[in-house]
């Protein structure tokens, strides 16, 4: 294999063949291919793309690199969620305990802060104690045991991810669709699945800023999960603005217990029921997903969710009675009155990393007592002097973060609407699934309705 030829025949808009993709990556992760070889090809592909076989050749490629997780069998049935992330997504935090509260397995791989969207890790990191670096042999006790875990992807779960990964963050060739697609299926299909669902969202906080970009990533993970038999359907989700209130770490452990509670912000409940629903439908737990997102809220409600989420903390060694406090905080207030027309959700991850709360370099340490509180939505009326947001973050940092803060937020004398939530829903039908009489109406269920134009 000669990975300089393999290189210009990407770079020249040529299809590699799957020997040439599997030999290529098999020598990145033994190091016989160097990373500016890696890199190379990789923005080779960030640039012409690759087809469905070639998609398909770099998965098994990336697969093939390590071991999966081998379940006994009469486990369970096991699902998994994965977002294709952003600001302020703490969905999985609610997400996993109440999934195992309703008897499903979920042995959830999770990753770090990638480019300014933050990472699920990170955020768990916060609660004092708590490890995600489990073990193999840990990850098949505490999904035993509790029924959820959230840790990271073990030494021997597709290496070759974590190579490039780290890679990609510090190549600019993070937001290609092919890459993305092997990076986040190959985890998934690692972890030998029966049901898999996918947040993936679009927008000014997104990896995916259009929404057609967004729905071609979605296609594909959902043909591939399809194909390799894991039961798999995503949602095309808003990111121009952060989901619920809090973005950054403690503050996100927090609002993900409220919501365990009952009591959290309306769009992240939302995206919980919804991604919730399409698990309990596609395993056939549920037969609607409007009866299933009720079965949900009604757990949110009786607190079980909220002690299993206690039970797994415990489990991976965490203490969730002691978490730290936040940095000082400061008010930002509207200079003027009108509407909030855009929030460059970008920028406001931007800003977390510039308090310390994401990194600038591959080993710099987080500080978990920062973070964000946002305060108004898109489409809010204001008036001036009104609070818009309030900031967690070291005195020094302060003056700089709140002038990025400021230059992320767009007030306009015009009214404006805040775009849907769920904008789109993308599976394959399957035997479990309700048919049309059964599915919930345009009423119920944002699913159902048509996509719309694309900004
Ligand atoms: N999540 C992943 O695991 N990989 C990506 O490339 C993007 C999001």
């Amino acid at each position: 294999m000669n990975p300089v030829a393999i290189i210009t025949k990407k770079r020249d808009g040529g299809a590699l063949l799957p020997e040439e993709i599997a030999a290529f990556i098999e020598g990145f992760v033994r190091s016989d291919v160097a990373d500016y070889q890696m890199s190379a090809l990789a923005m080779a592909i960030y640039f012409r793309g690759m087809d469905a076989a070639e998609r398909s050749a770099l998965i098994e490629a990336m697969l093939d690199s390590g071991s999966r997780l081998e379940w006994p069998d009469g486990f369970g049935t096991r699902v998994d969620k994965h977002s294709t992330g952003g600001v302020g997504d703490k969905i999985s935090l609610p997400l996993a305990p109440m999934l195992a509260c309703c008897g499903l397995k979920v042995p959830m791989i999770s990753g770090r802060g990638l480019g300014t969207t933050g990472g699920t890790l990170d955020k768990l990191e916060s609660i004092p104690g708590l490890r995600t670096n489990l073990s193999t042999g840990e990850i098949y006790d505490v999904v035993d045991r509790v029924g959820c875990v959230i840790t990271g992807a073990t030494a021997d779960l597709v290496p070759a991810d974590r190579k490039l990964y780290a890679l990609r963050d510090v190549t600019g060739t993070v937001s290609s669709i092919p890459l993305i697609c092997a990076s986040i299926m190959s985890k998934k299909l690692a972890e030998n699945l029966d049901a898999l669902v996918l947040d993936v969202k679009w927008g000014s906080g997104a990896l995916m800023k259009k929404q057609h970009d967004a729905r071609e990533l979605a296609n594909a993970m959902v043909e591939i999960g399809t194909t390799m038999g894991v039961h798999t359907t995503a949602l095309l989700t808003d990111m121009n603005q952060p989901h619920g209130v809090a973005a950054g770490h403690v503050v996100e452990v927090e609002e993900a217990l409220e919501v365990l509670r009952g009591e959290g912000p309306e769009d992240v409940v939302e995206l919980c029921l919804a991604l919730g629903a399409e698990l309990l439908v596609s395993t056939g737990l549920e037969k609607s997903h409007s009866i299933a997102a009720d079965r949900l809220r009604g757990l949110l409600e009786s607190g079980r969710p909220l002690e299993k989420f206690r039970e797994m903390v415990i489990a991976q060694g965490g203490d969730l009675d002691s978490l730290p406090p936040h940095a000082p905080s400061t008010l930002m207030a509207a200079r003027h009155g009108g509407y909030v027309s855009a929030i460059d959700t970008e920028q406001l991850g931007s800003t977390l990393i510039e308090m310390g709360g994401g990194r600038k370099k591959l080993r710099d340490k987080i500080d978990h007592s920062v973070g964000l509180a946002m305060l108004i939505r898109l489409g809010d009326r204001i008036e001036r002097g009104q609070p818009m947001a309030r900031i967690f973050a070291p005195p020094e940092k302060t003056e700089t973060s709140m002038k990025m803060l400021a230059d992320a937020i767009t007030i306009s004398t015009e009214p404006t609407s805040a775009p849907p939530l769920i904008v789109e829903r993308i599976g394959m039908p399957c035997a479990s699934a309700p048919d049309a009489a059964d599915r919930p109406s345009p009423a119920e269920s944002p699913l159902d309705r048509e996509p719309p134009i694309d900004r």
